[in-house]
């Protein structure tokens, strides 16, 4: 990645490198620990003992009341004065709790299944003089009555052949529970309920923008001066639950069924508007008429006026409360319904965030004002957006869902719980309660579908032991009043349950993933499907657009440290992403006697630096000059850019003023044209330049290098060391390896350090080792000799610190250039097409010794041989010289596995034909479906 001078000078000042007195604990390895599939099974019943224990409470102490009073034993009724709405919101006086869990039943307590599917039947009433949030009991209670009628719809007819289905077959007494009810023959009251509600809910949409109001009375309706207040994710994510109920039941008030507007051909930058009457498809207008109301960076703010539709101050956007599920609803949608409105959108809002709402470094999600993209300060992150990651995977970004959820999983194991709010610049909690959210344990469930690594497991795990300590009460779970304190709050949110340890459930349940189907779960954990025959008719030319790419899947990567597939917590970026939230400083300490991680002492020097996610930029002829510059473009004619209907490609035959937005690719490959002008290229479709200006200058650089992001890198820590022999970390710096001298983690090599005992050894003449050392020149002791690059080829250097009696040789990179050469801004990319690319930067290079007699070579088959970054060096060097402190450096533990082949460059190379064609970079990356080409393929 790029780094300016000015950049590296306030990395210095802002990491304490230099950490005095830091004394090391034991820096014991903890190998990939395996994780069986018994320790599974194992903590997923702890997991159905304890949703066993939350329900008994309930249903003892609490049942017909909405909640449990977990302290106490009692039940929590809605608050008599009215305003006391964090209660009376989710309070419908209908056994809210009970309805939120009915649709786990059958997976974790499917004994209890029949009992509670009879109550809800025939105890519970929606026929209440209650005011209550219109999200709220969408997603709790609206959405679990359509997922178990679902699951009863698929039921077989025969009660014993439903007992069975059901698990309920052994002799145990809870199987005899369950044995001989028929409990298929309540799904029809099931859906009746879900209609009866869904229509009780209806008045809130009495508004001309469409936005609902955020409150309703069950039985009255709208109240007179109700609130005009509501936010993103309240109006604007009902669309699933409504879809639902909507293809069920043929009303289509709640979504649509038949005649649906808003075209799949839709443009990106258009108005979506529906062809309905303002009666019908009301989810649908609700979701759009935010998303008509978005910055011109696609963003939207958090609170909205239904009445007008203006956006409410502080004019705040981000992904957590009041947002969050407006995202996940988008791409959720796009999958239940298999509709490509919903993607264009959750596209567009997902470049938004990852563009302007996510930092720089690609791990932290924090509010920002949504027209000026300025952060608060200080600004928090909430633990309502630990459901960020879950999302990520679904939408396929799953180095990004890594990296977010590690700054959830830092701020858990820190508090052993998550923080409501939390300040992120100054590392500190704002707001200390967890009412035993599931978002967090949710995204980890997704994490580990993803990628399969057991760290995940391990989170889990965490997770469930913290759970049980601190929440557990003697009827019930209870919520944390402050985390740091442990105090607690009589109350078990319905969401424990449902979610919590559902989640926690399915996590640990060995049962293989289900098909990717159009399956999804709603944001409160309910199961939602639809069947084919429920979905909109697919058109032709939507399915011209969907050859090529899978939309949702790309194959997961496990991480790799020279050469070797590692697990998660071996990234480079994991003892980065900890430092985030322990700092760099004493406190990353607290967490010592807890768990074995090592490693954290330190400072770490190179920051990671997430690629700008998405730019614009506008064609300009390569031999223009700047009086010829075109304008913009914004309606170019089909002779400029048009649409092959065979192939469903673009070809551009004149590229004067188009304007390309640019995406990262969520494989991590570089980048693809997400539009040209007003046209939405899809995943999938290619885009071929053919205007004779760009002839001259093909091909374009022909291929990317493929050494391009090839050094592996591996993790160095460097510590001092007293003359006692105490060692204490001060720095941690990833490194790269070279291509010759002693082979790392290689099957059978003897450990994994540089050399000997790594202690670091200066000359104070020929610093660069270009010519042999004298006698006396260097300590006669044996370690790695520290080298500045330059003045002579690699392999020289290494041969010289081999006849000196060393173990290794420590490459330090050259001074960067001054910053005033380095003319590239990432945010603003070359203009023409082609002249992207040419880093002046140093960064990590991979030493090599290509062309060298083998003979040489292998009288260096045993020296380690690594290559830091010049800052690094420095860092390192003061230490030495200035402190006068020994310094000992030590590799990161590989484990050895068997190594992954790298990814092979794909797409082109098909051979369709022989025209000369080139590719366009970006800052070093590749935009794939973009092709510079002398004639149309
Ligand atoms: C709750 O529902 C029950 C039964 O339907 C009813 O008797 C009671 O009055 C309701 N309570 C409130 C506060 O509306
Ligand atoms: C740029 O190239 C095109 C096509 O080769 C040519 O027609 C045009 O005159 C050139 N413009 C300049 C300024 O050289």
């Amino acid at each position: 990645m790029r780094w300016t001078l000015a950049a590296w000078l306030a990395i210095l000042l802002l990491l304490p490198c230099h950490l005095a007195g830091a004394s090391s604990g034991s820096s014991s390895s903890s190998r990939l620990r395996l994780f069986t599939d018994e320790r599974r099974v194992e903590l997923r019943e702890q997991v159905r003992e304890l949703f066993q224990h939350g329900y008994d409470g309930y249903m003892k102490y609490a049942y017909p009341a909405d909640e449990l009073r977990p302290v106490t034993c009692g039940p929590l009724h809605r608050d008599p004065t009215n305003v006391n709405f964090g209660i009376n919101d989710i309070h419908p006086n209908a056994s809210i709790t009970l309805l939120d869990v009915l649709s786990s039943l059958p997976l974790v307590l499917p004994s209890e299944f029949p009992d509670a599917v009879r109550r809800v039947a025939t105890e519970v009433s929606f026929d209440q003089d209650v005011k209550v949030q219109v999200f709220e009991m969408t997603i709790r209670a609206l959405g679990s009555l359509l997922s178990t009628y679902q699951y009863l719809d698929r039921l077989p007819d025969e009660p014993v052949a439903q007992a069975r289905a059901l698990g309920l077959t052994g002799k145990a007494k809870a199987a005899k529970k369950g044995k001989g009810v028929d409990v298929k023959q309540y799904r029809g009251r099931l859906l009746e309920m879900a209609l009866d509600l869904g229509k009780r809910l209806l008045p809130a949409f009495n508004t001309v923008t469409g936005l609902p109001y955020a409150r309703v009375n069950l039985r009255k309706g709208l109240d007179k001066g109700e609130s005009v207040e509501t936010c993103t994710a309240g109006a604007g994510s009902l669309v699933l639950e409504f879809a639902v109920l909507s293809r069920l039941t043929g009303d289509e008030r709640f979504e649509v069924s038949e005649a649906r507007g808003g075209s799949c051909d839709s443009q990106s930058a258009g108005e979506l508007s529906l062809s309905h009457s303002p009666e019908q498809a009301l989810a649908q207008r609700a979701y759009l008429a935010i998303w008509n109301r978005r910055s011109t960076h696609n963003l939207v703010g958090n609170t909205i006026g239904v009445t007008h539709g203006h956006w409410l101050a502080p004019g705040l956007t981000g992904v957590g409360a009041g947002i969050d599920s407006y995202f996940e609803y988008g791409i959720k949608a796009a999958i239940l319904l298999d509709d490509d409105v919903y993607l264009d959108i959750f596209q567009d809002t997902y470049a938004a965030i990852q563009t302007h709402v996510r930092t720089p470094d690609g791990f932290i999600y924090r509010p920002i004002q949504f027209r000026l993209l300025q952060p608060g300060l200080p600004s928090t992150i909430d633990s309502l957006s630990a459901f960020l990651p879950g999302m990520q995977v679904l939408a396929g970004d799953i180095e990004s869902a890594i990296r977010s959820h590690l700054v959830w999983w830092n701020l858990w194991r820190k508090y052993d719980a998550l923080p409501e709010t939390w300040i992120w610049q100054e590392r500190k909690i704002e707001w200390a309660g967890w009412p035993g959210r599931p978002e967090f344990i949710e995204s980890t469930y997704y994490l580990y579908q993803a990628t399969r690594d057991p760290f995940y497991l391990r989170v889990g795990e965490r997770v469930l032991n913290d759970l049980r300590r601190r929440t557990k009460t003697k009827c019930g779970f209870a919520t944390l009043k402050n985390v740091e304190t442990g105090e607690l709050e009589d109350r078990m949110e319905s969401f424990m349950l449902s979610e919590t340890l559902k989640y926690l459930f399915l996590l640990f349940d060995p049962a293989p993933a289900t098909p990717p189907t159009n399956r999804v779960f709603t944001t409160e954990g309910h199961g939602l499907s639809l069947p084919f025959s429920k979905l909109q008719k697919t058109s032709a030319t939507r399915r011209a657009m969907h050859r090529g790419e899978d939309l949702f899947c790309p194959a997961y990567e496990p991480p790799t440290l020279g050469g070797l597939v590692v697990g998660i917590e071996r990234r480079l970026d994991y003892e980065y992403a900890r430092s985030l939230v322990f700092g760099w400083g004493v406190d990353g300490r607290v967490i010592e006697d807890k768990e074995s991680v090592q490693w954290w002492e330190g400072g770490f020097c190179s920051l990671p630096l997430a690629p700008t996610f998405s730019f614009d930029i506008v064609l300009t002829p390569l031999n223009a000059t700047d009086q010829e510059v075109p304008p913009e473009d914004p309606a170019p004619s089909a002779s400029k850019v048009r649409r092959d209907d065979a192939t469903g490609d673009f070809v551009v035959a004149d590229v004067s003023g188009l304007r390309l937005s640019v995406r990262w690719r969520l494989d991590n490959r570089g980048y693809d044209v997400a539009s040209i002008g007003p046209h939405r290229v899809r995943p999938g479709q290619q885009v071929f330049v053919t205007d004779q200006k760009m002839e001259g200058y093909l091909p374009i650089p022909a291929n990317p290098p493929a050494t391009l992001h090839a050094p592996p890198e591996v993790l160095l820590r460097f510590s001092t060391i007293s003359s006692k022999g105490e060692r204490a970390v001060f720095l941690h710096a990833a490194a790269s390896t070279a291509t010759f001298g002693k082979s790392f983690g290689s099957a059978g090599s003897a450990g994994f350090g540089i050399g000997g005992l790594g202690m670091l050894i200066r000359p104070k003449v020929n610093v660069d080792g270009c010519r042999a050392f004298k006698p006396g020149e260097i300590p006669e002791v044996r370690g790695v000799l520290v080298l500045d690059r330059g003045e002579c080829p690699f392999l020289t250097k290494t041969l010289h610190a081999k006849m000196a009696g060393m173990d290794g040789v420590l490459l330090v990179g050259l001074a960067p250039t001054p910053p005033e050469l380095l003319v590239q801004d990432p945010s603003t990319p070359g203009v023409a097409a082609g002249s992207g690319s040419g880093s002046q930067t140093e960064g990590l290079i991979r030493p090599s010794a290509d062309g060298e007699p083998e003979e040489l070579l292998h009288r260096v088959s045993e020296l380690g041989v690594v290559y830091v970054e010049h800052i690094v060096g420095q860092v390192v060097l003061r230490m030495m010289d200035v402190e006068r402190k020994a310094v000992a450096v030590e590799m990161m533990l590989l484990e050895a596995e068997p190594a992954r082949e790298d990814l092979k460059p794909g797409g082109g190379g098909d051979g369709r034909d022989k025209a000369r064609e080139g590719r366009v970079m970006v800052n070093d990356w590749e935009i794939w479906n973009l092709r510079v080409r002398e004639r149309p393929p």
